[in-house]
């Protein structure tokens, strides 16, 4: 039986590591780290996403600036929201809430944003850092499959690696980020064949393609680490993309949903706001 790749407690910690951090950045720099965090319209998951990401950041002791605008609000409205932040020194990080109302162009909001304050790493200019190796700002979610990975003893350097999905947010940086460690990446997709014998090679399987329970017992190798990036709001409550209790009488290492994954984006995205403030101080 695979072991529990606790989320909830890795994420705990790497808050309370942040927490003794942010103090000292506090003590020697005599500001508080800062991240603004606009929400555009009334979708009520994002509604809970923000709460708990405002929640999050004055757990670790950071100052946190929310912008609650309505979904009538105009292009210029909410770019002229972004750009005021983006001028402001005080603030260190500027997150976006996603998606953004239908009639808003998110591309040209975001792009708003300068790099050093991306904290989701969504630019183009952090993309292509990482990319090209460099240190920089990676998005939430993969950089905290990373962190579950490396906290869990996972051996990465030499090992198969298969993504399951290949979105902006999830897939492409999270190849990235395990072919830096020396992993042997594969980035499945829907138009992959022979989807079980691939994933059936994974000594890790990173699974974010947005499908209930659509990774199956069949698909895993023994032995294998099995982390699961969905979440998916089924009659059955909410469920990953993998089928949790079948895979996890073969993977040695396996993260639950809910409880996984989810835990660790937030934590990662103080962890970047941290980083970010860190570097906007340094380049002074
Ligand atoms: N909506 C769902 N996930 C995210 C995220 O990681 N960042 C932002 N800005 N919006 C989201």
């Amino acid at each position: 039986m695979a072991k529990i790749i606790d989320g909830k407690q890795i994420a705990q910690n790497v808050k309370d590591e942040l927490k003794v951090k942010v103090q000292e950045f506090f003590v020697k720099n005599n500001r508080q780290i800062t991240l603004a965090v606009i929400l555009v319209g009334d979708n009520p998951a994002s509604q809970v996403y923000v709460k708990n990401k405002i929640k999050a950041t004055e757990y670790v002791g950071m100052k946190s600036l929310s912008f609650y605008m309505p979904a009538t609000s105009t292009q210029e409205q909410v770019e002229e929201t972004v750009k005021s932040l983006a001028n402001d020194d005080t603030v260190d990080g500027i997150l976006v809430q996603l998606p953004l109302p239908k009639h808003l162009y998110e591309n040209k909001i975001l792009s708003q944003i300068p790099a050093g304050k991306d904290v989701d790493g969504f630019l183009a200019e952090n993309v292509g850092n990482l990319m090209l190796g460099q240190d920089t700002t990676v998005a939430c979610t993969p950089f905290g499959v990373l962190k579950m990975l490396k906290s869990s003893g996972v051996e990465l350097s030499g090992k198969n690696a298969v993504v399951l999905g290949r979105s902006n947010i999830v897939g492409k940086p999270m190849a990235m980020l395990l072919l830096k460690e020396n992993c042997t990446v594969t980035i499945c997709h829907s138009k992959t064949q022979n989807l079980e014998q691939v994933c059936k090679n994974a000594d890790i399987l990173v699974a974010a393609i947005g499908k209930p329970e659509f990774v199956k017992a069949n698909m895993v190798k023994e032995g294998a680490v099995v982390i699961d990036v969905g979440i998916n709001r089924t009659e059955n409550g909410l469920v990953g993309d993998v089928d949790f209790n079948a895979v996890k009488g073969v993977a040695s290492q396996i993260s639950p949903v809910p409880g996984g994954v989810g835990p660790m984006t937030i934590a990662m995205l103080l962890e970047n706001t941290y980083l970010c403030a860190c570097r906007r101080n340094n380049a002074k």
